[in-house]
């Protein structure tokens, strides 16, 4: 690899800023000095060829209404190809404001009360909310824990999924970080296919697959994979700008495209803000691709010094090893505590903002998620933490 450039392990402070991860602690954990390490954002500075890109555009005195632009959808369709693989059509690009709305509005088009939304639990919780807040029903296929890895029960998956109308999917997995393969990719999309269930491709963390993995968009994967799915993607995990709200729909099936895109047209709902089309327009790079290369070579040694940390002083602990991104789910489960006694020791005895695992569902018993994009100082300050707390 190149040099690193960038600067991982001076992080700025970011109480004061409305930061729902730090300036958020006291409402959500009743303690404002906890070190945080709960939602999905990165304590790094965004990089600066994007805040660049933003301060350049204000330089001009008028913040008119604005459209995308042909710089986002060029940006995006370039992007797709050179680095998934993905040749696009420019209309099977949509703007949507937020992938968990993203989701909210396919449930909303595609779906009526009580229908029932697949999800593989443990999962990105907002996933099962979304649908149960909106009337439906979630319908879960938990996944298999092997060798510390997570897998489908595709006979179950089957059975789940038949008298589903939507199956909501996290491309690379969120919590576990696993990076479906290929074959998997392939299954689900013939299983959903067969069954006429619609698959939303949640592939927000893929531009974070780590190495040696690949990220396979869904709809790659096969004819029946791009006639069955939706698929969301955004910069916002990648380069560190989920508070910019810039994501986006790709739908390739003519009759789904047609539907989803009418809905969203209908009350606006697919227009961004003049920011929001800035960010991939400027993160969609070649500084964009020598920033991903840097951060993940950084997440992927973060990940392997919270791996030693476990084997070498914490052997009560086990984690599942993310293959994309930057979350760990920590396996605490041969400590033997309940949930709020996990929660206790963390929160009260280790002074540490977690996710709780059961957050994601029921199968998240004995789990704790911890965000890792921070400095490798500052992990080290938690897992010493940890330590102290269970001796
Ligand atoms: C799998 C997954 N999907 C969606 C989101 C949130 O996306 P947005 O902020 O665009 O709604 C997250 C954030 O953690 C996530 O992990």
């Amino acid at each position: 690899m190149e040099k690193r450039t960038y600067d991982f392990e001076n992080i700025p402070c970011r109480f004061g800023t409305n930061s729902l991860k730090w300036d958020g602690l006291e409402s959500r954990y009743g303690h404002s000095d906890l070190l945080s390490m709960w939602i999905a954002d990165m304590d790094f500075c965004t990089p600066q060829f994007v805040i660049d890109a933003l301060h350049n555009r204000l330089n001009h005195a008028v913040l008119g209404y604005s459209m995308p632009g042909n710089e986002w959808s060029t940006a995006i369709i370039n992007w797709l190809e050179n680095r998934h693989n993905w040749k696009i059509e420019n209309d099977w690009l949509g703007f949507i404001p937020g992938i968990v709305r993203g989701i909210a509005f396919v449930i909303k088009t595609f779906t009526t009360a009580h229908d029932k939304v697949m999800v593989m639990s443990p999962v990105y919780h907002p996933f099962f909310h979304v649908a149960e807040d909106n009337g439906r029903q979630p319908e879960y296929c938990p996944l298999i824990i092997r060798d510390e890895q997570y897998y489908i029960d595709f006979n179950l998956f089957e059975e789940r999924v038949k008298n589903c109308k939507v199956f909501i999917l996290s491309n690379p997995h969120n919590p576990g970080g696993r990076v479906w393969t290929k074959e998997e990719l392939q299954q689900m999309a013939s299983i959903c296919h067969k069954y006429n269930v619609i698959v939303i491709s949640d592939e927000i963390h893929a531009d974070l697959t780590l190495k040696p993995y690949k990220h396979h968009p869904f709809a790659t994967v096969s004819k029946e994979a791009a006639e069955c799915s939706i698929t969301f993607m955004s910069p916002s995990k990648a380069f560190n700008t989920p508070g910019i709200i810039s994501s986006y729909s790709i739908v390739s099936n003519d009759e789904l495209r047609e539907k989803f895109y009418n809905y969203m047209t209908a009350s606006e709902y697919n227009q961004g803000n003049l920011f929001a089309y800035i960010v991939p327009a400027t993160a969609y790079s070649e500084l964009g691709t020598d920033w991903l290369e840097q951060v993940c070579s950084y997440i992927s040694d973060n990940i392997d010094f919270v791996e030693n940390f476990l084997t070498n002083e914490l052997p009560l602990l086990d984690m599942i090893r993310p293959q994309a991104s930057f979350l760990i789910f920590l396996d605490c489960r041969k400590l033997g505590l309940s949930q709020p006694e996990l929660e206790k020791l963390f929160i009260e005895k280790a002074g540490l903002a977690l996710n709780t695992g059961t957050m994601f569902g029921p199968e998240g018993e004995g789990f704790m998620r911890m965000n890792i994009a921070t400095s490798r100082t500052t992990i080290k300050e938690a897992l010493e933490r940890i330590k102290k707390a269970i001796e």
